[in-house]
């Protein structure tokens, strides 16, 4: 018999061990040991109980699925209305039994009964509180293409399709950098600067990566001094035993309206990419929305490649949700 309850302090080496076994697919890390589960989810300054539902059975967990919320939009705050589902998993041998249907019923109870209004399976980009550095590879702004049957999961209790958001890899090893004119008149013009000072990053920002190594990247005018770029590299150390080579993420590029369309950008990209190798770095990871299709043709030009996907899907609830 399967029975339901929620999140016990002795439960994280179990859940650790589901984790391992459940095939979670190549965007989920694997080998790491409690610590960064504790890191990653239970440290959390929002963390409930509560809203991690475990299902036992043989006197072991078998299946789990953790509901929590996403910021509100100037991320100072968590925003109970909009709800995410984090992370479902059942063991294999305990699939189609109809598990993760009843841990996705208990986790929209458990929003519902907090206020939300929305639940967001695979949280969306910047969505999710949970899992950094863990799932997702940059972010978990999904839940893996490939890793589930997700769209007759999903559709069969009544969600739409989301977001989709590409993966995208290049390997420093293969392949030679871009050359175009304006990557050297911007080499000639710009310094690059890759410090680990931490600015103006949201409280939501913190609650989520605090426990990751971030570097902040900057492009600056060697005249003026003006920044003309920003960005960041994550560590994504956590992948090495599943990928078997030193990785980062460049993340949250920006450049500022009035510089745009001088090859800002892409210099960055492709000069970060230059000092991560002299740095023994193999990977280097970026996603881009479906919908960005100025960043897709940039990173493309920087050489990277589609490796995955990450999706989600939403429902619309209501306090007649049981
Ligand atoms: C997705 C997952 C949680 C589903 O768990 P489950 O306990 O097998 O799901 P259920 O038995 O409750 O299935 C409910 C419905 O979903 C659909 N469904 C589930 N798995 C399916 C499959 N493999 N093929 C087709 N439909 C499927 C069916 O409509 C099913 O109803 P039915 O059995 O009456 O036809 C499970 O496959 C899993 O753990 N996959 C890996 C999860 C993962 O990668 N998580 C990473 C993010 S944290």
């Amino acid at each position: 018999m399967v029975t339901y309850r929620t999140f016990h302090n002795a439960d994280p080496p179990h859940l650790l061990r589901l984790w391992h076994v459940s095939d979670l697919g190549p965007s989920a890390a694997e080998g790491f040991p409690c610590e960064v589960l504790e890191l990653a989810v239970f440290s959390r300054p929002y963390f409930d109980r509560r809203g991690l539902i475990i299902a036992e059975a043989d006197g072991a967990i078998v299946g789990m699925a953790h509901a929590g919320f996403s910021a509100t939009d100037d991320e100072t705050a968590l925003d109970r209305s909009r709800g995410t589902l984090s992370a479902i998993m059942v063991r294999p041998e305990y699939r189609r039994q109809g598990i993760g249907r009843e841990l996705l019923r208990r986790a929209e109870q458990y929003l519902v009964a907090r206020g939300a209004r929305v639940v967001t399976a695979g949280a969306g980009p910047n969505g999710n509180g949970f899992y950094h550095a863990i799932y997702g590879g940059v972010e978990p702004s999904g839940f893996a293409s490939g890793a589930a049957a997700w769209d007759d999961f999903f559709t069969s209790a009544d969600y739409r399709p989301g977001i989709r958001t590409t993966i995208l890899h290049r390997d420093l090893d293969i392949g030679r950098d871009p050359i175009d004119a304006r990557l050297i008149r911007n080499r000639r013009r710009l310094n690059m600067l890759i410090t680990d000072r931490v600015s103006d990053h949201s409280w939501w920002w913190h609650a989520r990566h605090s426990h990751q190594d971030t570097l902040q990247i900057e492009l600056a005018d060697r005249g003026t001094g003006k920044t003309v770029a920003t960005g960041r590299i994550v560590g994504l150390d956590m992948y090495i035993p599943r990928w078997g080579v030193r990785a980062v993420g460049i993340r949250d590029v920006v450049v500022s309206e009035n510089e745009r369309r001088q090859g800002y950008a892409f210099s960055l990209i492709v000069e970060t990419c230059r000092q991560l190798r002299e740095q023994s770095i193999r990977l280097v990871e970026v996603q881009i929305q479906e919908d960005n299709t100025a960043a897709r043709e940039l990173v493309t030009a920087a050489k990277f490649e589609p490796v995955a996907e990450l999706r989600t899907w939403q429902r619309s609830l209501n306090s007649d949700t049981t």
